[in-house]
């Protein structure tokens, strides 16, 4: 009698004095960073950015209806990895599968599973008895792409004036369609998670913009936006549509991404 209950108690113990297991840890402390601003500190679906979003973000903690608890891991897991967009629901919901290793996927996927009632069995992480890591733990990594892929998508996507206008009108839909606007206002409609884009187009270049997008983090390793595997030809049009941008509706003078760009610069030339 005493063999069993002793066990469970000091579970009961560990579950009552919110001691997290290591990688449930891992995954709340991603959590925090990456995606409170939309999620809600707490999961609940309240956080500062979610007034934006239509629809909105999910509460994870199935505070109003059991939606997350009905979820596999594996359902879970891959909304993570590929974004609403990859699975029909909100792009709202950005990709994250090219930033974050398969290890830190699993480990978000273990902490958003402490935030519900639910009957999931438990993500395994090692072996039991050799420790031996199941997931891989190396972020995927992508070299910056270069100048001359975009000088080169430039000549044979943009021969003249008509293609030009053209790409500028299917970017602008490519922009929605992919979830910029999740974190990006244009002419006082969207996201405050990065910076206003109202004026990017005076004060970035386009190949810049195109190679952003591409691979945020090849610039800024820390940067929380993600790289939402947009294909060369949808990030050209985005980018053309953004280099376009040149006024600021609300008539505030302010550069809103002057910051960010210098530190994006600075780190460039490291
Ligand atoms: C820019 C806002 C935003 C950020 C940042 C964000 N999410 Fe979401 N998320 C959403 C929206 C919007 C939805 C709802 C999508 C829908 O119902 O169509 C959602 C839905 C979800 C769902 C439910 C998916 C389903 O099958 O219904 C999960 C799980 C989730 N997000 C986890 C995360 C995690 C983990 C992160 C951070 C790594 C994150 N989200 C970051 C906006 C965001
Ligand atoms: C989950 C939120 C999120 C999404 C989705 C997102 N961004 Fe961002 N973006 C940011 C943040 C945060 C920054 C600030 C970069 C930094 O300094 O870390 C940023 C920076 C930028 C910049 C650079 C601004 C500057 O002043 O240097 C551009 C351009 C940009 N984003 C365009 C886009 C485009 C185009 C898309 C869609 C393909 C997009 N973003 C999707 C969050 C996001």
């Amino acid at each position: 009698m005493r063999a069993f209950t002793l066990p469970i108690l000091v579970i009961l113990m560990m579950v009552a004095s919110g001691c997290e297991d290591k990688y449930v840890a891992k995954g709340h402390k991603i959590f925090s960073r990456f995606c409170a601003s939309c999620h809600g500190e707490g999961g609940n679906g309240d956080g500062y950015n979610a007034a934006n979003l239509d629809p909105a973000p999910r509460d994870l903690t199935d505070g109003e209806e059991d939606y997350m608890a009905k979820l596999s891991n594996d359902e879970i897991y891959e909304v993570l990895e590929l974004g609403g967009y990859g699975v029909d629901l909100s792009a709202g919901m950005p990709v994250w599968g090219k930033v974050f290793s398969e290890e830190e996927l699993w480990s978000l996927v273990a902490y958003i599973r402490t935030l519900h009632p639910n009957e999931a069995s438990p993500i395994v992480f090692e072996n039991a008895e050799t420790k031996e890591a199941f997931f891989d733990h190396k972020k995927p990594r992508y070299a910056r792409v270069k100048e001359k892929v975009f000088d080169e998508l430039m000549a044979s996507m943009v021969p003249d004036d008509d293609a030009f206008e053209e790409l500028v009108a299917s970017g602008g839909d490519i922009f929605e369609e992919v979830g910029c606007n999740a974190c990006h206002v244009v002419n006082g409609e969207g996201g405050t998670l990065g910076p206003d884009l109202s004026k990017a187009g005076s004060m970035l270049q386009t190949q810049f913009i195109f190679r952003w997008i591409k691979n945020p983090q090849a610039f800024k390793a820390s940067t929380r936006m993600p790289n939402l595997d947009v294909p060369d030809e949808d990030a050209l049009a985005i980018a053309i549509y953004v280099s376009t941008l040149r006024e600021d509706a609300s008539g505030n003078d302010e550069l809103a991404t002057e910051e960010s760009e210098s530190e994006i610069k600075a780190g460039e030339e490291m």
